[in-house]
């Protein structure tokens, strides 16, 4: 039996293939990371050019939807991770909600004098230091986000990288003592640079999501500046908002 793609829609074509194959992907007919058959089996299926399928199939990729494996094929990629925008969690704390293990690279901890900007956004003056830490964050050993964190010393004097093989956030609260207040975030879309691409294990070109967090303390005082690279491929934000 032929689906129906109706070649008289005003829908392009690919577009229609590409309802198609979300509904069998939603359905299950294509479970998750399974081969779907191949753009001359599709076309066929659908009796339309092998053009459209590829059209249709690259949005898909670029979407996230689907992946493909140089000499292998297209697969169905998992589902993305649905991050909430309205609390201050960790994301040690966000992965466990989800029944990931979270996992962290550690691939940068040093103490430097921060940039203009930087302390500025921490409330610090010209001779404050801060501790740079850069770690790439894992769900079941996938490279999910990097996270390039500023936090001035005065405020964590012994903070330690055995420390930030786990949570941060942990450490703050059951370690050093500290009540996290609240956050200021700033989200936008950005190419992967190479680096990145790198260490998430992406193939440029990729789309990121770039989130700047500035968190404090129950007291005002700020003690985070972090700027997270998250995979576009992986995640999807969601709020709730009410009118
Ligand atoms: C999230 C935030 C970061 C924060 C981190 C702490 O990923 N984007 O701003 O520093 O959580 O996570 P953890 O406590 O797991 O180290």
């Amino acid at each position: 039996m032929l689906p129906i793609v109706d070649k008289q829609s005003a829908i392009p074509i690919y577009v229609q293939i590409e309802e198609l194959l979300r509904e069998r992907i939603a359905e299950g007919t294509y479970p998750v990371n399974s081969l779907i058959p191949s753009e001359r089996d599709l076309s066929a299926q659908f009796g339309v050019s092998r053009m459209t399928v590829r059209q249709a199939l690259l949005n898909l990729v670029k979407e996230g939807l689907l992946y493909r494996e140089k000499g292998r094929g297209t697969f169905v990629a998992e589902e993305k991770m649905e991050q909430p925008l309205n609390g201050l969690t960790s994301f040690t704390e966000d992965m466990k909600a989800r029944g990931f293990v979270p996992g962290t690279k550690l691939i940068g901890f040093s103490i430097v004098q921060p940039d203009a900007q930087i302390a500025a956004k921490l409330g610090l003056d010209g001779e404050a230091s801060v501790y740079k830490i850069i770690r790439i964050r894992y769900a079941d050993n996938t490279p999910m986000a990097i996270e390039r964190s500023f936090l001035p010393v005065g405020l964590l004097p012994e903070l330690t990288e055995e420390a930030l093989q786990g949570s941060l956030y942990a450490y703050i609260e059951q370690q050093a003592h500290l009540v996290i207040g609240q956050a200021t975030q700033r989200m936008e879309a950005a190419l992967a640079k190479l680096d990145d691409a790198e260490y998430l294990q992406i193939s440029l070109p990729a789309a990121v999501v770039l989130i700047e967090r500035i968190s404090m303390l129950d007291d005002g005082r700020p003690f985070e500046v972090v700027r997270s690279t998250y995979r576009a491929d992986r995640y999807k934000f969601i709020s709730e908002i009410g009118r």
